[in-house]
């Protein structure tokens, strides 16, 4: 089992780079420090951060920096002499996608570049060392009823979103491939839990429930996506940083493929249950509109690989996920609020001058 000295994180203000470091920090089996690399986009809230630095002395460090900057990502393995990378830094919104395709390229597709190089700079041929990319299964294209995306399902991605972390996937293969760097890729499916930005299906139903707005389900309701609660997925990736076999890919899914309708009747239930008004009336909110342009209709993932390699096992299944969930977003109206009214930018321009 490999043990890392200093990891960096790309996007770890964002929702699931956020919940990896917290619990990379607090681990010392899996490291002694981390840190942090994230521009701090609409997406990346540096609240999801909070107090960390100092509950762990010594073990956190942030550098506001953007991955399109080959430059800045250069000076910061020069700096920090990461012994691990785990890269979640990205543009992630498909719908942000459709509407403005380019920053996905350039975050996406360049950024991967920058720091694949700038990796391959500073370890020459160290062995190691792991440069592990998070991706998603949506690099897969769309399945037809009862089929499974695995690690040997063909690239077929058919949104701006999956085609640049498609590409991506391809560079970080391609470095291992001819420059023999020693990498891992996790292709996962839909993650939800606390801290996702509310552009996302389950946050932002839940905000909208929570204010009474009507819930809009695109087109039938009737896509399938697979859901993981997000602990589950940062112990996955840990579990392929430390014992995985380097040049390899893990499909991870929750084995949990819901229809979005059913997803919702579900979330409506659990945060009814943590206000005690009838789940009746979020469902009476529910609103069909128009569907999203070349919206994917299935996901589902065979986790086989990692689970009989690994021993991954989901834990938490998708009634208690929600449950936790909506606990979450209504036990922090601060948070929900700073993302709200924007304030946590007011924050970010004092701290950073990011105007
Ligand atoms: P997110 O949008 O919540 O967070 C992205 C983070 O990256 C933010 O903190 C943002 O500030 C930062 N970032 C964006 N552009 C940057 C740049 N140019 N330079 C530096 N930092 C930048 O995303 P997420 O949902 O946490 O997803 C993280 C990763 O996991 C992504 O690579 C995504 O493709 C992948 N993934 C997500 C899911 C999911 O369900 N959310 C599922 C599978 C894989
Ligand atoms: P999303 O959270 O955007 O994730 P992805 O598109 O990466 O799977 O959407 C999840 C599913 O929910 C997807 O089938 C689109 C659907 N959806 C809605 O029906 N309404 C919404 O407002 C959103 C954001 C998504």
């Amino acid at each position: 089992m490999r043990r890392f000295g200093t990891v960096l994180v790309t996007g770890g203000c964002g929702f699931i780079g956020s919940n990896f470091v917290r619990s990379a920090v607090s681990d010392s089996s899996f490291c002694d420090k981390v840190v942090n690399l994230d521009a701090l986009t609409y997406a990346g809230n540096p609240k999801n951060q909070e107090g960390l630095k100092e509950r762990h002395p010594g073990r956190y460090l942030f550098r506001k920096a953007d991955i399109r900057d080959f430059e800045a990502v250069k000076e910061i393995f020069e700096l920090f002499r990461p012994d691990a990378v785990v890269h979640f830094a990205a543009e992630s919104h498909v719908d942000r996608s459709i509407v403005g395709p380019g920053a996905f390229v350039e975050t996406n597709v360049l950024g991967t570049y920058n720091l694949l190089q700038a990796a391959r700079n500073a370890w020459g041929d160290r062995k190691d060392v792991v440069f592990h990319h998070v991706s998603t299964d949506e690099v897969f294209g769309s399945l037809g009823d009862g089929e499974h995306f695995t690690e040997e399902s063909r690239y077929d991605p058919r949104s701006p979103y999956s085609a640049s972390k498609a590409a991506s996937d391809h560079l970080v293969r391609a470095w291992n491939h001819t420059f023999e760097l020693p990498v891992t890729i996790t292709n996962c499916s839909n993650n939800y839990g606390p801290y996702q930005f509310p552009e996302k299906l389950v946050p932002l139903m839940i905000l909208n429930m929570m204010e009474g707005k009507p819930l809009p389900v695109y087109g039938d309701g009737r896509n399938v996506r697979d859901w993981l609660y997000v602990d589950d997925h940062v112990e996955a990736i840990k579990l392929v940083m430390t014992s995985g076999r380097m040049g390899e890919t893990y499909a991870v899914g929750g084995g949990a493929a819901l229809e979005n309708i059913v997803l919702l009747d579900a979330l409506c239930r659990a945060v009814a249950a943590e206000t005690g008004i009838s789940p009746d009336e979020y469902r009476s909110l529910i609103t069909y509109v128009q569907d999203r342009p070349g919206h994917d209709r299935r996901y589902a993932i065979d986790p086989t690989k990692i689970r009989s390699e690994l021993g991954w096992e989901p834990r938490v299944g998708v009634e208690e996920g929600l449950r936790r969930t909506a606990g979450w977003y209504l036990g922090n109206p601060e948070w929900v609020e700073s993302i709200r009214t924007g304030a946590y930018r007011e924050w970010l321009d004092r701290q950073y001058g990011n105007r």
